[in-house]
């Protein structure tokens, strides 16, 4: 097998470079009555941040040679969402946290009305960039784009893993249950990143199929390592708060089963995750990586 080009850090440090460089292009600041919108919206999506939905949104497009121009408005389009979405389950209403990504969460640092309008608009202008020809000259793609990208943060999807993230709180989940939040609330934003590449670069529907399985199972370990280093991290390494799913008595993997079981849980999915994989054989050794590196990371 030919040595990878570069290490999945370096990768991951240049994808955070030109994320951070594509939204403050495609965010700048405003000299309008409303700037402080826009202050928010930057506050709430540069400096900081894994960039790891970007990446796989940027490692899936090299696999298929798309435009990285392309690539990258659909990686930031992704992004807006996430960071909307972060911002909103900050909210005193939602988690009421106080630190995320090293600093003040954007509710404290401006005002709740404030962030809820920066999430709002980050949510829309996500579809903006999406549906712009520059995105992709082909409108089947972008629709494809915009399709794809709405059902994995609507209803059922992002929000809707999140209405029933705050159920967990009250009632009893099993591990089905579980399984089917998290799915939703982080795997299926997750999925649509990873397949996001080869929409843009009119991948076949086997080569899709195997992108979102991997994505599939790799989300959920994603999630299961997040509320593991919700335990076990510290406000340190994550830059967020945490113990707040206990503090909330919230049904996790980790409430359920354990930290041992769950992190052997996350092992497992990621492996599962690396194996959908073989039909991209060297292609996809960059993918490969990521799923080690979701259940290992600190933060
Ligand atoms: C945190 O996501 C929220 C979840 C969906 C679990 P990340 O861990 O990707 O957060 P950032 O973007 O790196 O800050
Ligand atoms: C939030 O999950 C997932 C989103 C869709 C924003 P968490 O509430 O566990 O995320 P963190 O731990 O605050 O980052
Ligand atoms: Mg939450
Ligand atoms: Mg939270
Ligand atoms: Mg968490």
């Amino acid at each position: 097998m030919p040595a990878l080009p570069k290490s999945l850090t370096a990768a991951m440090a240049d994808t955070v470079e030109q994320v951070e460089a594509a939204v403050d292009v495609l965010l700048p600041k405003a000299d309008l009555r409303e700037a402080r919108l826009y202050e928010a919206m930057r506050y709430g999506c540069l400096g900081g941040g894994k960039r790891l939905r970007p990446f796989l949104v940027m490692e899936g497009a090299r696999m298929f040679n798309v435009n990285p121009a392309c690539a990258l408005r659909t990686a930031a389009a992704v992004e807006f969402i996430h960071c909307y979405s972060l911002i909103h389950d900050d909210l005193p209403a939602m988690d009421d946290a106080d630190l995320r990504r090293g600093r003040p969460t954007v509710h404290l640092q401006y005002d709740d009305a404030t962030a809820i309008l920066a999430g709002d608009a980050l949510l829309t202008f996500a579809f903006e960039v999406l549906a712009d020809p520059e995105t992709h000259e082909d409108p089947q793609v972008r629709c494809r784009l915009v399709t794809g990208l709405a059902k994995a943060a609507g209803p059922r999807g992002m929000v809707g893993g999140q209405m029933l993230d705050l159920i967990a709180e009250t009632e009893e989940f099993d591990i089905g249950a579980i399984t089917r939040l998290q799915r939703m609330k982080t795997g299926e934003l997750i999925a649509f990143s990873a397949m996001a590449g080869g929409i843009l670069g009119r991948a076949s529907p086997p080569q899709l199929h195997a992108l979102q399985a991997y994505a599939h199972d790799l989300g959920l370990a994603f999630q299961i390592a997040d509320d593991l280093l919700d335990v076990q991290g510290t406000e340190a390494e994550t830059g967020k708060s945490v113990g707040r799913d206990e503090g909330a008595n919230k049904a996790t993997f980790v409430s359920i089963l354990g930290v041992e079981r769950a992190r052997d849980q996350a092992r497992r999915l990621a492996d599962q995750a690396a194996a959908h994989l073989d039909i991209f054989e060297n292609r996809a050794e960059m993918l490969r990586q990521v799923a080690s590196y979701v259940v290992d990371r600190k933060a």
